[in-house]
């Protein structure tokens, strides 16, 4: 099957997430041009047919849209290099849609800054992680002004995102995932908190698993978690330096707001605590370590 939507599309961000969506986009069909600062991660993309370039110049030379799935905020400035002298040319006429995580005042510059270079921009940041990513099972907040580009980001997307989500004009889209994101930071924290005391109550973690999954509470991302808890598996579907980064945001957009997000901050203080004990790379589960860390047990 092959797209409607332009001839090619670029995909800058071959990481835990940007790495499954772009597989999937190929095997949809999409014309796709990867290009990844580590290069081999593009390694599994280009075996399925996507093409990998050098540089993020030879992407949007052949790309009409580009979907941009970076880490933060420094590495876009970093790879696009907003207002230095070859930004105009890579945005001129194309359609720029971020789909990673961005603080939502970044995003708007940003979006003012591709306007005023001719570009378009929209948000899609996603949520659920790479088992997600892998099934095409992701949930995608869109925001924009541009009614037809909207109907064209959301085409693209049909083989990444189950479903998509009309957030309003940017940055409503990330305002919306940081909402998103605070319930489920929390929820997941709570769950290595309650293993934790499992653990010190000497309740064997098979046990609380039977109960958890036994229930209405029951999820895939429930048995998913406890599942990597069970085995010790910390691989990453969600890193966390990149949660520590996630509940930064979250704490900084509350305070803006005036909400009040205690549990977000305690939150930001334990995924912080985790980097600091070595942990970025591993599993947000992982954060389990900073619990045992704080019981004097590490
Ligand atoms: N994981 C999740 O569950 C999840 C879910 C929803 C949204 N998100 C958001 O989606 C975005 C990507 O997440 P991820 O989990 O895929 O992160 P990741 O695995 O850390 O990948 C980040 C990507 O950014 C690149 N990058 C980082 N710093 C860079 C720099 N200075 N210059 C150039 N490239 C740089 C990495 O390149 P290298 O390969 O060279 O390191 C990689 O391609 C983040 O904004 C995250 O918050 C994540």
């Amino acid at each position: 099957m092959t797209t409607t939507v332009s001839s090619r599309v670029g995909f800058l961000g071959l990481g835990v997430m940007g790495q499954p969506m772009a597989l999937r986009l190929v095997r949809a069909g999409v014309g796709l041009v990867v290009w990844n600062r580590t290069p081999d991660r593009c390694d599994p993309v280009v075996a399925a047919g996507a093409r990998a370039v050098d540089t993020v110049t030879e992407v949007a030379a052949d790309c009409a849209t580009v979907v941009v799935m970076l880490a933060d905020e420094f590495a876009v400035d970093q790879v696009l290099d907003p207002g230095g002298p070859g930004f105009a040319d890579l945005v001129r006429d194309r359609l720029l849609i971020m789909m990673g995580t961005y603080p939502p005042a970044y995003s708007v510059a940003l979006q003012a800054a591709v306007r005023a270079a001719g570009g378009s921009y929209v948000e899609a940041p996603v949520s659920g992680s790479r088992a997600a990513a892998e099934a095409g099972a992701l949930v995608a907040m869109l925001a924009g002004d541009d009614p037809s580009v909207l109907a064209r980001t959301q085409e693209l997307l049909a083989s990444v995102a189950a479903r998509v989500v009309p957030c309003g004009p940017v940055p409503s889209a990330l305002l919306t995932k940081l909402t998103v994101n605070s319930y489920i930071i929390t929820m997941l924290t709570g769950l290595a908190e309650a293993v934790h005391l499992g653990d010190r109550l000497g309740i064997e973690r098979r046990r609380l698993t039977e109960v958890l999954l036994g229930g209405t509470l029951a999820s895939p991302v429930l048995a998913t978690k406890l599942e990597k808890l069970a085995a010790g598996d910390h691989s990453a579907q969600a890193a966390i330096a990149d949660v520590a980064k996630n509940t930064g945001l979250i704490t900084t957009a509350a305070a803006r707001a005036g909400a009040a997000a205690p549990l977000a901050e305690v939150c930001h203080r334990l995924f912080a605590d985790a980097v600091d004990l070595g942990l970025g790379g591993d599993d947000l589960i992982a954060v389990i370590s900073s619990l045992e860390a704080r019981a004097g047990s590490l």
